[in-house]
């Protein structure tokens, strides 16, 4: 396969929080993999910011170490490290304070892309983006990039983005969900919309309901105290969840256009139903192989939860009475993300005496081992009558894409370059994450106030038994997580 790396052009990225785990892990590896693939022009700079005393070789040390450790040994070498460590630049800032700031500003070029990177605490974005601004660095077409999480409700995430507001327009603003950069998750959009065979069956004349599963086997560790204060709804459904409900439920947008898509996304936000506390379950992983979710917190009386399942409803044409299943979790049995769509059973069966013939569904796979499949019922080949056979027309991506083709990359390479071409599409703007958190502010409120605890479950399961009997109720169950 021809590889299709297009170089984008010369760009500044100014990564503040540069010191930080983030950068580490996701960030500056995609940065290197990018560069590895020829996609980063030779005269682009990684501006390194942190409030950490450093000069540029102490920061290249840093980011040589993060690649060592978060690149896998294969996909690196020295020579290609040292080409991309000369690229990296690092300049002590003070978010909140005056210094380094006319010495950033001093560095910055005329004539490039100069994107601006918020790896930082949100509580920082707003003295960041005024000093950009105020300090001339950032003019009308730089871009800002802004982390999770966008606000831990309504009140505060309006308040980020007014901050924003004041000195940036929402053009400027790509605020990152790493799921919507997931190889799986565009190619959902793909067959959604460049193939006839699905929209006409798109809607709860022909589906019975969707399940969105994304289950992990990590648990909390290392980041109980923020995920303490967040859970499961805050750290997942309301923003990578959501997302996928909104894609798989959207109407057609006129083109795959940046506003175009995100208008289509906030109307299925607003149609969403208000939820009932009997349609949620939440959980929370008890003691077994580690050490339970309350330790990892460090909260004895915590509440939070670690797992949630909930049947959400869509109220509009082509979604009335089909639910959306969501489900996430920590320390479940199997790290596994995939999107099932459920269709009905045909209206009539004339295969009555050879069984019953399972519906189609089809299966987004986000992770692992993306793709799709589509299960159909077919005639068990050879002579033994009218039997039949449930069998996935499978299409898994790396497989279609042949032993000679490119890696799938990750999703922050993708969003990385997205923000450098000056591309939105695979953004939040700012309206729909206000409005995913209107929904959930109700939702969460309400088990503050009922003090709500959550179900225990063990680690290596699918989440509590409450989670399963929440489908059972309507005749329906989750996918297996324990089937391969
Ligand atoms: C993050 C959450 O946004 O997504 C984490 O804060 C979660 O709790 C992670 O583990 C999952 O992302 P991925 O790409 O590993 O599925």
């Amino acid at each position: 396969m021809v590889s299709r790396t297009i170089p984008v052009d010369c760009f500044d990225l100014v990564l503040f929080g540069a010191t930080g785990d983030l950068a580490a892990r996701k960030i500056l590896p995609s940065l290197y993999r990018r560069f590895l693939a020829g996609q980063m022009p030779e005269d682009a700079r990684i501006i390194g910011a942190a409030r950490s005393e450093m000069d540029d070789q102490g920061f290249r040390d840093l980011v040589s170490k993060a690649l060592k450790e978060f690149v896998s040994k294969g996909k690196r070498d020295a020579d290609t490290i040292d080409a991309f460590l000369a690229q990296c630049h690092y300049i002590t800032i003070d978010a909140t304070g005056d210094a380094g700031w006319s010495q950033l500003k001093g560095m910055m070029r005329d004539g490039v892309v100069k994107a601006f990177y918020f790896s930082v605490a949100p509580s920082l974005f707003g003295a960041l983006a005024e000093r950009l601004r105020g300090h001339g660095i950032a003019c009308e077409d730089s871009r800002l990039v802004v982390e999770k999480p966008f606000g831990t409700d309504l009140a505060t995430a309006k308040q980020l983005n007014a901050d924003l507001a004041a000195s940036f327009d929402e053009h400027q603003v790509y605020r990152i969900d790493h799921f919507l950069g997931k190889e799986t998750v565009q190619n959902l959009m793909a067959v959604r919309f460049a193939n006839v065979l699905f929209e006409p069956l798109w809607n709860e004349r022909y589906i019975d309901h969707v399940q969105i599963t994304v289950a992990e086997t990590v648990g909390v560790e290392g980041r109980g105290a923020y995920y303490d204060k967040s859970g499961a709804m805050r750290d997942m459904v309301q923003n990578h969840l959501m997302q996928l409900l909104c894609l798989t439920a959207m109407e057609p947008p006129t083109r795959f256009e940046p506003d175009m898509l995100r208008d289509e996304k906030l109307k299925v936000i607003h149609a969403l139903d208000p939820m009932a506390p009997s349609d949620i379950v939440r959980g929370q992983y008890k003691a077994g192989e580690q050490a339970s979710y309350v330790e990892h917190a460090e909260n004895p009386e915590s509440r939070t939860e670690s797992f949630i399942a909930l049947k959400v409803g869509i109220s509009n044409w082509r979604w009335k009475g089909v639910p959306f299943y969501l489900r996430t979790g920590k320390r479940m049995s199997r790290r596994l993300s995939e999107i099932v769509v459920q269709f009905k059973e045909t209206p009539h069966s004339i295969f009555e005496r050879e069984g019953h013939v399972p519906a189609n569904a089809l299966t987004i796979r986000l992770q692992p081992d993306e793709g799709m499949d589509l299960s159909m019922t077919i005639k068990e080949p050879g002579p033994g009558g009218m039997r039949l056979v449930n069998v996935p027309l499978d299409m898994t991506f790396a497989d279609a894409l042949g032993p000679d083709g490119e890696e799938i990359p990750d999703a922050y390479e993708r969003l990385i370059m997205d923000v450098i071409r000056g591309n939105q599409t695979l953004f939040m703007r700012g309206d729909e994450v206000e409005a995913a958190w209107a929904w959930t502010d109700p939702i969460i409120k309400g088990w503050v106030e009922r003090r709500a605890q959550p179900y225990k479950y063990a680690q290596g399961t699918s989440g509590p038994e409450e989670a399963l009997a929440l489908m059972h109720r309507d005749g329906r169950r989750w996918r297996d997580l324990t089937e391969e």
